[in-house]
């Protein structure tokens, strides 16, 4: 067993550093408070390679391996939370799902604007009604010969308002339960499509969430995903490999509140001496940096299982629920150690609290990873 990261991974590592120093630093507190996340970032996330990490190269992306994209995803959020859940979701919800599953056709219509960035894509899942209880889809997509009739509300929708291309799962028969589910490409713009007013979230608010509203639009045959009935089990199958993104992502928000509780803690005085110098703080940096390393070590684990074709359900699982419970103690104690200036914008690390909730929510709540985890444990 190697624990080294290999040149390449170094390299993706400092260009990802290097990127979010340079171009989200600099507006990402005012980013934060007008709830906004320019184009223009995108497009620069999707020529840096970001937004189309594992993609083939064959349909425009930068082929590389889920390892390089925990990386890359670590340390994106470190810096922007918004910013990583933006990319996470193009490329583990909509381009990895399209390539495995698609036809090539699809691959060939939807996945290079995506993987390059030009364009950003959602999945739709999530309803009113269906949130952890994700079989009982009320959407419907009635089958009418060449085309689907799609009607219904798709909820908490990430890159809902700024998305080209939606997945979107829908029930055609719903005597079959899960196995009358399918999965659709819908375009925005398509007539009957509406989507609804932006979220006012408590974090990760440079991110747009919105509902989606389907009102008799007319979705062509050749836009289903798969063997008619897969769709619930493509949405699983996607989700598995959507955890491992959003670990990474809790795993950059603990690891960013961390460097800059130690680093602040080392220049804060209190009593005569740095705070750092105070057990009391020196324990609780003790606990976060050890947190983090099994953290990490949980994410690159699933992401190997992933790389290297192995059942990986259950690895990223372990990994999101740890990680995500880790970036909330860990960020709460950033805070902590901040003290009054914890409190405030200016230091981050109020932000990355608020930004850290959200990671034991979506793409299933903790719950729902330990129901999983347990599962798996006990079949
Ligand atoms: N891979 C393939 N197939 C799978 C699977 C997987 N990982 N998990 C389940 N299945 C299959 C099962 O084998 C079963 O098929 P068969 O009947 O043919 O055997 C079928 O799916 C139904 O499975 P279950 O009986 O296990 O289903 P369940 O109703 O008990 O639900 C669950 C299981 C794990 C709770 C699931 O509903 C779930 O993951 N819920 C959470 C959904 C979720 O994560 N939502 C987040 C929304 S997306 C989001 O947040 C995106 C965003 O914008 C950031």
């Amino acid at each position: 067993m190697n624990f080294q990261l290999t040149e390449e991974h170094l390299a993706v590592q400092q260009s990802a550093r290097d990127f979010a120093q340079k171009e989200l630093l600099p507006n990402v507190l005012e980013r934060d408070e007008k709830q906004y996340f320019p184009m223009e970032l995108k497009i620069k996330m999707g020529e840096m390679g970001f937004m189309g990490m594992m993609t083939s190269p064959k349909y425009g992306g930068m082929g590389m391996d889920y390892i390089s994209y925990v990386i890359a995803l670590e340390e994106i959020a470190k810096i922007d939370a918004s910013a990583a859940v933006i990319m996470s979701v193009n490329n583990s919800l909509v381009l990895w799902g399209l390539e495995a599953h698609g036809s090539e056709t699809q691959k060939q219509k939807y996945i290079p604007r995506l993987a390059k960035g030009e364009i950003v894509g959602a999945f739709a899942l999530s309803e009113p009604e269906a949130g952890s209880d994700a079989t009982s889809q009320h959407t419907t997509a009635t089958d009418c010969g060449d085309y689907y009739l799609l009607n219904g509300t798709k909820n908490w929708i990430t890159n809902g308002g700024t998305a080209d291309t939606y997945i979107v799962i829908a029930q055609t028969y719903p005597e079959r339960g899960h196995k009358g589910i399918n999965a659709f490409i819908v375009e925005k713009g398509m007539s009957g499509f509406t989507v609804g007013p932006k979220e006012n979230k408590m974090g990760i608010r440079a991110s747009d969430t919105h509902s989606l509203m389907f009102t008799d639009v007319k979705v062509p045959k050749e836009n289903r995903i798969g063997e008619d009935g897969f769709g619930f089990k493509y949405a699983m199958k996607t989700l598995e490999g959507g955890r491992i993104g959003i670990a990474a992502q809790a795993l950059g928000i603990a690891s960013g509140a961390y460097e800059l509780a130690l680093a602040y803690s080392k220049e804060r005085k209190s009593f005569g001496q740095p705070i750092s110098k105070h057990q009391a703080i020196a324990f609780k940096l003790a606990d976060m940096e050890t947190e983090i390393d099994a953290a990490r070590l949980l994410c690159f684990k699933a992401a190997y299982m992933k790389d290297t074709h192995q059942d990986y359900g259950f690895a990223s699982a372990k990994a999101k629920l740890f990680a995500s419970e880790v970036a909330m103690r860990t960020s709460i104690e950033a805070v902590q150690i901040h003290g009054g200036y914890g409190y405030v914008k200016e230091y981050h690390v109020e932000r990355m609290m608020r930004d850290a909730k959200i990671t034991q929510i979506y793409e299933g709540t903790s719950e729902i990873q330990k129901i999983v985890i347990s599962r798996e444990i006990l079949k």
